[in-house]
């Protein structure tokens, strides 16, 4: 074996040390964005069947959860609201009362730091359960600009500091954009769902949002996963209409489309790690199958590995607090 010639890359592995110089990717609590659900009601702290340690919230409970967040150096939440009433056209949605203003507006009075991001979508909001207005079965992408738009500019009149439509119809962000600057909004940003897959991984999100298609799916707006260099044209497209951030969801499944935006973009990046991909860990935690916080942290580093800036977890008060721990 003397002639034997090889690179030895264990060399940088020995020691904790070493191996945290050479460390590409870190994450930081200020990465994680913190998904909260508010519902109508007095004293709701509800368990998401399908979500394990996720709850819907009354706003009288809110506060004690968004207090844990911010103590644990959370710095982002993105709210999503289960309204009590749903109607055709989801007015809800775009209501001065809706939960998520109501709710935004508490939140920023207690804690004018945190950034609060809204959530922007008609699906939780309307009795069809489309992200659009339905006539004749059909999703009708141009008159549902203008409900989007107002369900905008009534967030950010609350108090929201970025926008996040998620509801995939075309021009959404230049819908929005313009119905900030009219209202005055220009300094908002919209952080848009700019690629989002038709994804069976949202089941568990539908139960806790309320929001399933009472007919039909989502395949006329949201994205075939089979497909790659449509995501190049949505993240451009929706680039080109003035997004600030662009979201990739599902994460994990996608790795390779975070990698292409972040090669193609220069706007900040975020990954939303979906329902189905929390629970899936949470169940097979729960049965003692994987360690929990190893796989979780596994996964969120491979994210920011992959290009994300920023991750949307339901995991992010858990990472916080383990992040806090190995100080
Ligand atoms: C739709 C919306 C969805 C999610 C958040 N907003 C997807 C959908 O129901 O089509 C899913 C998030 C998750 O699974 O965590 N407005």
């Amino acid at each position: 074996m003397s002639n034997l010639e090889f690179r030895r890359h264990r060399r940088l592995r020995q020691t904790p040390g070493l191996r945290s110089i050479v460390r590409e990717t870190h994450l930081h609590t200020e990465d994680l964005i913190y998904p909260l659900f508010v519902v109508e009601g007095d004293n709701i702290k509800n368990e998401v069947p399908s979500m394990p340690g996720v709850f819907q919230w009354s706003l009288d409970r809110l506060g004690k959860e968004v207090e844990e967040a911010v103590n644990a150096g959370l710095q982002t939440i993105i709210l999503f609201g289960v309204p009590s009433e749903k109607d055709e056209t989801g007015s809800c949605a775009y209501d001065h009362q809706g939960i998520v203003q109501k709710a935004t507006r508490q939140i920023k009075e207690h804690y004018p730091h945190l950034t609060v991001i809204a959530d922007t979508c008609l699906c939780q909001f309307t009795d069809h359960g489309h992200c659009g207005v339905v006539e004749d079965g059909e999703i009708l992408n141009d008159e549902s600009l203008e409900l989007l738009a107002k369900t905008a500019v009534s967030q950010a009149e609350a108090g929201a500091d970025i926008i996040a439509p998620s509801n995939m119809m075309d021009g959404f962000v230049a819908a929005i954009r313009q119905g900030l600057d009219e209202a005055g909004f220009q300094n908002v940003p919209i952080m848009s769902y700019a690629v989002k897959y038709a994804s069976a991984f949202y089941g568990p999100f539908r139960d806790a949002a309320h929001s399933s298609p009472k007919s039909g799916d989502r395949k006329t707006y949201q994205m075939d996963p089979a497909n790659r260099r449509e995501a190049f044209r949505e993240a451009q497209s929706d680039a080109e209409e003035g997004a600030d951030f662009l979201i990739i969801k599902p994460a994990l499944s996608y790795l390779d489309i975070i990698r292409d935006v972040r090669n193609s973009h220069n706007l900040p990046i975020v990954a939303y790690n979906v329902s189905g991909e929390y629970s899936m860990i949470k169940a097979a935690a729960q049965n003692g199958w994987i360690n929990e916080k190893e796989v979780v942290l596994e996964k969120i580093t491979s994210m920011k590995r992959a290009g994300a800036d920023l991750v949307l977890t339901y995991f992010a008060k858990d990472i916080a607090g383990w992040l806090n721990d190995s100080k």
